[in-house]
């Protein structure tokens, strides 16, 4: 059965751009002191595409919360897209899934070559820290966001869960509540943080920040397991990077473990339990809820 993609939402596309605003204008800034091949294959792997989908969560969460400045909000979610991209960059290393398309381009090692691609991952993983500790927010939030995101990247987070991919990969994992830990990992941590900062930066109560964590989690996990029904499902044309990958990478996924059918039972699951989460929020919520379907529905 093919399922017709649904259309991005009007207001993830309107943060897109704001977005793409935003990291042109930091990397301006940069452009005079940094090693320019560096500062290149940086810009490169920021600006070729991307759905944005984990700023624009910090910024629904935000809205959800009660804030209302979004410029305030924006160094957080510029923030969370370069630590996410430099996921991407490491995850396509030759090394690790090996794969030569990202975001509908050569990825950032095959259009500069490895060394500059590990060094451009690891300027925008400082890049992330350095854009949060220079917001206009209290030191407690600063601090508070700063380290919700180093846990929440690092071995006890997404980088942990990449490590548990690697590892899956060459063991043969068949059970899913493994896949399910590897996700939350590898995905999961990153996504719910940038749920976790959106809330932080609108001065949340502590029910509020329980919500968008709670939801954060689901859509996480949501997010990986749509990924992977992808991977199994799409063209490389419409996905913008290399589908079929995991099954001929013999990667622990959702599909491979429980198949297709049940994935997507188990993926419509968790969208319920992430909108029943925003009916703790005091505001509607309604962009949260219309991100929840698109990263259950999305094409690509
Ligand atoms: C891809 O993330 C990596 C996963 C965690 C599945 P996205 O699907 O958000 O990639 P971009 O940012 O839109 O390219
Ligand atoms: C990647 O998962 C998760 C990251 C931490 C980057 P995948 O390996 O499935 O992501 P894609 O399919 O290459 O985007
Ligand atoms: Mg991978
Ligand atoms: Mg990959
Ligand atoms: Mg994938």
């Amino acid at each position: 059965m093919t399922v017709k993609p649904m259309q991005t939402p009007v207001f993830l596309v309107g943060y897109a751009k704001q977005l793409e605003i935003s990291v042109k204008k930091i990397m301006a800034d940069r452009q005079q002191v940094v090693e320019p091949r560096l500062w290149d294959a940086m810009s490169y792997a920021l600006l070729a595409g991307g759905k944005r989908v984990r700023p624009a969560l910090v910024m629904a969460c935000f809205k959800a919360c009660g804030g209302t400045n979004e410029s305030l909000a924006m160094p957080a979610a510029v923030s969370i897209e370069c630590m996410h991209t430099y996921s991407l960059i490491h995850d396509d290393l030759p090394c690790m899934d090996d794969d030569d398309l990202r975001r509908g381009n050569p990825t950032c090692h095959k259009k500069f070559d490895e060394a500059t691609a590990v060094l451009a991952a690891d300027a925008l993983q400082t890049l992330a820290f350095e854009l949060l500790s220079d917001m206009d927010v209290s030191a407690d939030t600063s601090l508070a966001l700063l380290r919700r995101l180093a846990i929440a990247a690092g071995a006890q987070g997404m980088v942990g869960g990449q490590m548990m991919d690697m590892r899956a990969e060459a063991a043969g994992i068949h059970n899913v509540l493994e896949v399910e830990r590897i996700h939350l990992h590898k995905t999961g941590a990153l996504i719910r943080y940038s749920c976790e900062a959106g809330a932080l930066l609108a001065g949340a109560n502590e029910k509020e920040l329980h919500a968008c964590s709670r939801y954060g989690e689901a859509v996480g996990l949501l997010f990986q397991i749509a990924d992977d029904i992808l991977d199994a499902t799409a063209t490389s044309e419409d996905l913008g990077k290399s589908a079929g990958k995991d099954e001929a990478q013999n990667k622990a996924t959702y599909v491979s473990i429980e198949g297709l059918q049940r994935a997507r039972e188990l993926a419509e699951n968790l969208r319920a339990i992430a909108l029943e989460a925003c009916d703790n929020l005091l505001e509607k919520g309604e962009d949260l809820q219309a991100l929840a379907d698109y990263i259950l529905e999305r094409g690509q």
